[in-house]
């Protein structure tokens, strides 16, 4: 049989998991695959440190240099993250000629373009299963399962820490910081956390969708993000009452998020569509699916234009579900190499060089307003003034009870609105006397 040698770039949470997924279901996908997966060689930073999966120390290195070079390793593993020593971890194994297998999207936002190339121009292959949606094979779905359909839609809860905390949040009244604390115990959080709740991570890996899904290559700096730092238990609860769960939605969209994508009799033939790319928190119907993916689940939900709606699910974060993804890509990169295969679906290749993304302030999409407003008469013809001269409806206002009797929290929601439109609208009503906080605006999901 076959033996394909893996040299693993980090043995901490993911690279733990993948040795102790080996050691356990390797003798299963050799029977599978008609190779077998062998560990040759661990690199980590600290051979002291205490590590919750035992990796025999003989195999262990601080030299990850010497690993990849390894004539005996030919298959690179890059399980460390970060974007500078990863990067070059990665270049030096493609430049080899030998295949890597990554979970890090941090990387592959920041130098995708650049890696891509170089694993083509060196005649070998970089894989990535493990980047996006935990152990949801999501990479493999739209490069191949969905590879007949053009995407017109795609939602993905695809931070894990993010909606780990906010179902928490929901569910218990729990404090963010000490959910935060709790999701970097389970190994659910990047380092540092700042990457998850600050909405980064999930913009990598929508950047990484986004740019599978419409064939150009996303510009992380065009992703518009918001994170979950500002969500309060406040807007979680009114949320709650109107009939709403708030998750972190990566959107990946065409047409200006009107209607099912681009018409080819509306677009001029030589322009090409402009997509919503964005990462923000969204109030989602609690009827829609996305409003029950709780805790560390992730879900993806994608339009095809052949195959209608689909939904894909699982954990999106953790040891054992990142472990599950790499060893696809392990079978994969074994298999090409096995058949001599350099490209079999090329992992990226942008058919649309030119496309674009579309900017933040022409978004248009519903809103949730929450004000902190003087309790006396007359304050909602201004704020409706304010609104009304901006050509921005209103389509119910909402006074909960139980306020100070100096303040009064009042919720408004908006119909369709360009985000540029009511940004500017809410910070001429937050001028007002009356108002006496900084508006919170949070975008409403209809899924249409
Ligand atoms: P981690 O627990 O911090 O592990 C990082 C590993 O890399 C550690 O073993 C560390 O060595 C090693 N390392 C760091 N710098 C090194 C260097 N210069 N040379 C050799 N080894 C080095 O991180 P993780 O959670 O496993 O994440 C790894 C990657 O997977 C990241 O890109 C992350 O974004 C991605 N990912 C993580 C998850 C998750 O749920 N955790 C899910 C999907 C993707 P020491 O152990 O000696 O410190
Ligand atoms: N920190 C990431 C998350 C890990 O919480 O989703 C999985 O990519």
């Amino acid at each position: 049989m076959r033996q394909v040698n893996l040299g693993i770039i980090g043995g901490g949470t993911v690279g733990g998991g993948v040795f102790q997924a080996i050691q356990r279901n390797g003798a299963l996908m050799a029977s599978r695959l008609g190779v077998s997966l062998t560990v040759a060689r661990v690199a980590v930073r600290d051979l002291r440190k205490a590590r919750a999966v035992h990796i025999p120390a003989k195999l262990l290195t601080t030299d990850w240099h010497s690993v990849v070079a390894d004539p005996a390793v030919n298959l690179v593993v890059e399980l460390m993250g970060g974007t500078t020593t990863a990067r070059q971890v990665v270049l030096a194994a493609l430049k080899l000629g030998k295949p890597v297998v990554t979970a890090n999207k941090a990387l592959l936002s920041a130098h995708g373009e650049e890696l891509f190339e170089a694993a083509q121009q060196h005649g070998t292959n970089l894989y990535y299963e493990a980047s996006v949606a935990g152990g949801i094979p999501i990479i493999k779905v739209l490069r191949e399962g969905l590879i007949g359909n053009r995407i017109t839609r795609l939602f993905g809860i695809v931070n894990g820490t993010c909606n780990y905390i906010l179902t928490r949040m929901k569910d218990e009244g729990a404090d963010f910081a000490a959910v935060l604390a709790d999701a970097q115990r389970l190994g659910y959080a990047e380092t540092p956390p700042d990457l998850d709740v600050d909405g980064h991570d999930a913009a990598h890996k929508t950047g990484i969708l986004a740019s599978l899904a419409h064939g150009f290559w996303v510009n992380p700096k065009q992703i518009y993000v918001e994170g979950i730092r500002s969500i309060t238990r406040q807007d979680i609860e009114f949320a709650t009452k109107l009939g709403y769960t708030i998750r972190l939605l990566g959107c990946v969209k065409t047409a200006n998020g009107v209607g099912d994508g681009p018409s080819p009799t509306k677009k001029p033939a030589n322009r090409p569509s402009a997509i919503q790319v964005s990462v923000y928190p969204v109030l989602v119907p609690n009827s829609h699916v996305l409003a029950n993916v709780n805790g560390v689940f992730n879900a993806v939900y994608v339009r095809g234009d052949v195959v209608g709606d689909t939904l894909y699910y699982g954990r999106g974060a953790g040891q054992d579900a990142t472990a599950s993804a790499v060893l696809s890509d392990l079978a994969d990169a074994a298999l090409d190499l096995k058949c001599g295969t350099k490209n079999r679906i090329p992992p990226f290749i942008p058919h649309e060089r030119d496309g674009a993304v579309l900017p933040m302030d022409d978004v248009v999409s519903r809103y949730y307003v929450r004000l902190t407003v003087e309790d006396r008469p007359g304050v909602f013809a201004k704020i409706a003034g304010i609104l009304a001269k901006a050509k921005i409806g209103i389509s119910s206002i909402i006074q909960p009870e139980g306020h100070d009797g100096v303040t009064v929290p009042v919720i408004l929601m908006i119909h369709d609105a360009p985000n540029a439109a009511m940004r500017k609208a809410l910070a001429a009503v937050a001028k007002l006397p009356v108002v006496k906080s900084a508006p919170v605006m949070i975008r409403v999901e209809s899924f249409e």
